[in-house]
Order: structure tokens, then C-alpha cells, then sequence
């Protein structure tokens, strides 16, 4: 995406670049949405007293030692939290079990699944036709990789990683949008060249780390009075109808 022109015109004035910390704002709130049904989970990351919710497509992670579980959270020990329904056109018995460098407990419709600290052999679970509740709850170990793989076998079919297609989660639940909203937003951060003008180090990991796109430079304006002029300018941000970037890059300026 172009870098809006009539930031030309201010950087021509020698307008200074650094914001001025916003650590009070509040993203609006979210409206309520009817529950709708999509395939794959909810997983719910929480470290330091923080969480982060996004979807997932299997019971399956691995976080290297040292790592973040996700842009949003420190590294460190984390928890992680999958819920969603397995569906099942029939009744009929599958048995789970896990590979885990951690710990990992599981309820199906409110019932105990598995424990992995418990060691005990697994013993198949009755499905309901339909959907079944499923929350698995992963904690990683206190140094090391994280993994964890939920898998399930049955007189049918051999070990197995349970497929996507099993699951289904509510794309209306808040926490879930809360979380797509924020990886919205920090990509459209990262695509705008936003920290290529403004000063975000307090916010950023150092250059070279994270997104890529926050490696970009913004575009040069060496001798940029030589092709733009005042009054061309002025009339460019005014027909912003033409390019609504500008428009709300003005806004936001004229505040
Ligand atoms: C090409 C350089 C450039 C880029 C890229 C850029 N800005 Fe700006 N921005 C400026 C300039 C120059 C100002 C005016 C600064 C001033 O008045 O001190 C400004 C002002 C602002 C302001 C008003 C600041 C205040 O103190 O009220 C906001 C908010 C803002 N930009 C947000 C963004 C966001 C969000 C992005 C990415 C989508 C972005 N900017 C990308 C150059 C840029």
C-alpha cells in the first residue's frame, strides 16, 4: 500500500515524528453476535496474567523454549485452553490419548477424558451423536519446549491426530473476536509502515524481529518539493474521495 501524500506536505515542515504515548486507549467494544458454527477450535493463551484467544485447527503446538505462544504474550510458562464440540454423525467409541512435554487434562461433555500426569491407560469414550463438548487444557513445562498433540484411534481407524473437520467452535464468541481483531490490527500496522515514521520502540521487538513487513522503510522524499507543490497538495487531501487513506490520515492530524 502508498504511504498517503499529504504526509509529504508535513514532513516538508519538519514535523516531528514522535507520538505521544498512548497507553490509556480503549478499543471499542464489540457487539454482540448470534453463535455461529465453524469448523476447527477456540484456544485461549494465557501467560503473566494475560490472555489471547484465537482459532485453531487441531489440538496440536509447539512453542520452542525461550518463545512466545503468541505475538501478544511474553515468553515464558504459559497455559493453553482448546474448546469446541467434536461432532459425531454417530454413537460411537473413540479412544484419546496425548503426546505432551507438559501436562495436559481433558473433559468431554463434563466428564474427565484424560489426565497425562495420571499414567493411566486409556480407556475408550462414548461420542453422542452430534456435538460434544471438548476442553483441553495444556500447561507447558517450567523450561523446554512446549508440545502437546491430541490423538485418537477407534476400532475403525489406527492412532491418530483428531482431523479439523471433527471440530466445530462459535465464531460469535467475543474473546475469539477480540483476539482476530487484534491480529487485524497488527497486521495492518505492520502493511501501513506505521513505526517506519513514528517512533514505536517501546512497542516493537528490535528490527529484524517479528513481522517482516515491520522491516520496511518508508518511501524517500529526497527532493520531494521539486515534484509536489503547496496548492496541488492542499487540493490532493481535499478530494480525498479519490483515496480515503489520506482522508483519515488527515482526520486523525486535524484530530
Ligand atoms: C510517511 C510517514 C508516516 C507514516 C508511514 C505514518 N504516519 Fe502517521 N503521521 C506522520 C506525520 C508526519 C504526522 C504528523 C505528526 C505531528 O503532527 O507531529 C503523523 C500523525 C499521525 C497521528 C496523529 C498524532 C498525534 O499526535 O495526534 C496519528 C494517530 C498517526 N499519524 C497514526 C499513524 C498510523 C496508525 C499509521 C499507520 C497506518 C501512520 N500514522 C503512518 C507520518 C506518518
Amino acid at each position: 500500500m502508498k504511504i498517503p501524500l499529504p504526509l509529504f506536505a508535513l514532513l516538508a515542515l519538519g514535523a516531528s515524528l514522535s507520538s505521544p504515548a498512548h497507553a490509556d486507549v480503549q478499543a471499542p467494544a464489540l457487539s454482540d453476535l448470534a453463535p455461529a458454527a465453524k469448523q476447527g477450535l477456540t484456544v485461549t493463551f494465557s501467560a503473566g496474567g494475560k490472555s489471547d484467544t484465537r482459532a485453531g485447527r487441531l489440538i496440536a503446538l509447539f512453542v520452542p523454549a525461550g518463545e512466545a505462544p503468541t505475538p501478544f504474550l511474553a515468553p515464558g510458562p504459559f497455559t493453553a485452553k482448546w474448546e469446541g464440540e467434536i461432532t459425531s454423525d454417530l454413537r460411537a467409541a473413540f479412544t484419546f490419548t496425548v503426546d505432551t512435554t507438559g501436562g495436559v487434562t481433558a473433559t468431554l461433555n463434563g466428564q474427565p477424558l484424560l489426565d497425562s500426569r495420571l499414567h493411566i491407560a486409556p480407556q475408550p469414550a462414548q461420542l453422542q451423536k452430534g456435538a460434544n463438548k471438548l476442553v483441553v487444557e495444556f500447561q507447558s513445562p517450567p523450561q523446554g519446549d512446549a508440545m502437546v498433540r491430541l490423538m485418537w484411534s477407534s476400532k475403525d481407524f489406527p492412532r491418530e491426530p483428531i482431523p479439523p473437520t471433527a471440530f466445530q467452535h462459535d465464531t460469535g464468541a467475543k474473546d475469539l473476536r477480540t483476539g482476530e481483531r487484534l491480529r487485524e490490527g497488527r497486521l495492518l500496522f505492520a502493511q501501513n509502515r506505521c513505526s517506519a515514521c513514528h517512533d514505536a520502540s517501546p512497542v516493537l521487538p528490535p528490527k529484524g524481529e517479528g513481522l517482516s513487513e515491520l522491516a520496511q522503510d518508508a518511501p524517500t522524499f529526497d527532493a520531494i518539493g521539486d515534484k509536489y507543490r503547496e496548492p496541488w497538495l492542499a487540493a490532493w487531501i481535499n478530494d480525498s474521495a479519490q483515496h480515503p487513506s489520506a482522508r483519515t490520515h488527515a482526520e486523525s492530524l486535524r484530530g
